[in-house]
C-alpha cells in the first residue's frame, strides 16, 4: 500500500458548484479561530477538505451522498473492492444497468453512487421527481473510477467527522456558541430564469428557502456563531445580506447543464465577522 501521507485528502466526487477552484480566494476570509466546523450543504465538501477541522459536522439533504461519505469513512476497503469491479465492467450498457437498479447494502449503494458520479455526463448528479438518477453516460475515454489512495486518505480525514442527512435548518439545533463556525454553500440563486443549475435533487431550492436561510444565519449570528455563505452575485442576494460583509469572488464555471457556457461569473462570499 502506498504511504498515505503522499496523497492529501481532497474532494472525491465531482460536484456541481464544487468550490475546489475558489478556495484560494476564500482563504483570507475564514475565521482565524473556531472549534467546531459545520458544513450544512456538504456536496463535494471542498471547504471541509481545505480546513480539515478535527471537529466537523457534515450534513446534506441528499441521502445517497451522505451514505457515500459514511461508507468511505467506515468501510473504505469494501467500497474500493466494489469500485474496482465497476471499473472492470465499465461500458455503456453496464452504466445504464447500474443506473437502473439501486444497490441493496449501504456499501453497494456507495460504490454505485461514486461509479455513476465518475462516469455520468458532466459529473452532474441530478434526480427526477421520483428521486431516480436520470443523467446519461458521459463522454470519457478512461474515467478514473477508483482512486484507491485518495479514498483511503479521505477515509482517514473523515474519521472524526459526524456525517448526517439533515436539512440545512437543523443546524440551528446544534451550532450555538462563539466557538462554532458554519459555512453555507446553498444551491445558488439563479442568475437567469432559464438557468437550471440549482436542480441538484428533487428538492428544489426556492427564493423562499434563500430567505429562510438568511433568517437562520441572522439567528446564528445573534448567538455568536461565525458564519460564511457563498452565493451568486446579484441584486437579490446583495439586498438580502446588506447588513453583512460582502466580498466579491470571481469564478470561471459551467453555468448550464450543457457545460459549454463557461465564463467569468462573479460570486459573493458573505461573512458575519
Ligand atoms: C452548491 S452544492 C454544495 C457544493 C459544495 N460546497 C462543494 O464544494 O462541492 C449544494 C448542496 O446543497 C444540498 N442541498 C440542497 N437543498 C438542501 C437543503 N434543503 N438542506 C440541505 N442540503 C441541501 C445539495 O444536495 C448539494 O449537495
Amino acid at each position: 500500500m502506498q504511504d498515505l501521507k503522499t496523497v492529501s485528502p481532497r474532494p472525491f466526487l465531482k460536484w456541481a458548484g464544487g468550490k475546489g477552484k475558489l478556495i484560494q480566494q476564500y482563504i483570507p476570509y475564514f475565521p482565524t479561530e473556531f472549534k467546531t466546523y459545520y458544513e450544512p450543504f456538504l456536496g463535494g465538501g471542498a471547504v471541509f477538505f481545505h480546513l480539515l477541522s478535527a471537529h466537523s459536522i457534515l450534513t446534506d439533504i441528499n441521502p445517497e451522498l451522505i451514505n457515500a461519505y459514511r461508507c468511505v469513512r467506515d468501510l473504505v476497503e469494501a467500497v474500493i473492492l466494489l469500485l474496482e469491479n465497476h471499473h472492470l465492467k465499465h461500458h455503456k450498457e453496464y452504466y445504464y444497468q447500474v443506473r437502473s437498479r439501486a444497490g441493496t447494502s449501504e456499501v453497494e449503494r456507495a460504490a454505485r453512487f461514486i461509479y455513476l458520479n465518475k462516469t455520468c455526463f458532466n459529473g452532474l448528479y441530478r434526480e427526477n421527481s421520483k428521486g431516480a438518477l436520470n443523467v446519461p453516460i458521459g463522454n470519457y475515454k478512461n474515467p478514473t473510477i477508483c482512486n484507491a489512495e485518495l479514498l483511503r486518505s479521505v477515509s482517514v480525514a473523515l474519521k472524526t467527522a459526524q456525517i448526517e442527512v439533515r436539512p440545512f435548518d437543523a443546524v440551528l439545533n446544534f451550532a450555538k456558541t462563539g466557538k462554532d463556525f458554519v459555512y453555507f454553500d446553498p444551491p445558488y440563486y439563479p442568475l437567469s430564469p432559464t438557468s437550471n443549475f440549482t436542480a441538484y435533487s428533487r428538492h428544489a431550492f426556492t427564493e423562499a428557502d434563500q430567505i429562510k436561510l438568511k433568517d437562520i444565519i441572522t439567528k446564528l449570528v445573534s448567538l455568536g456563531v461565525s458564519v460564511m455563505l457563498s452565493n451568486s452575485d446579484c441584486l437579490f442576494i446583495r439586498e438580502l445580506y446588506k447588513d453583512f460583509k460582502i466580498h466579491t469572488i470571481s469564478a470561471a464555471r459551467a453555468i448550464n447543464s450543457k457545460g459549454n457556457k463557461r465564463g467569468k461569473i462573479a460570486e459573493v462570499l458573505v461573512t458575519s465577522y
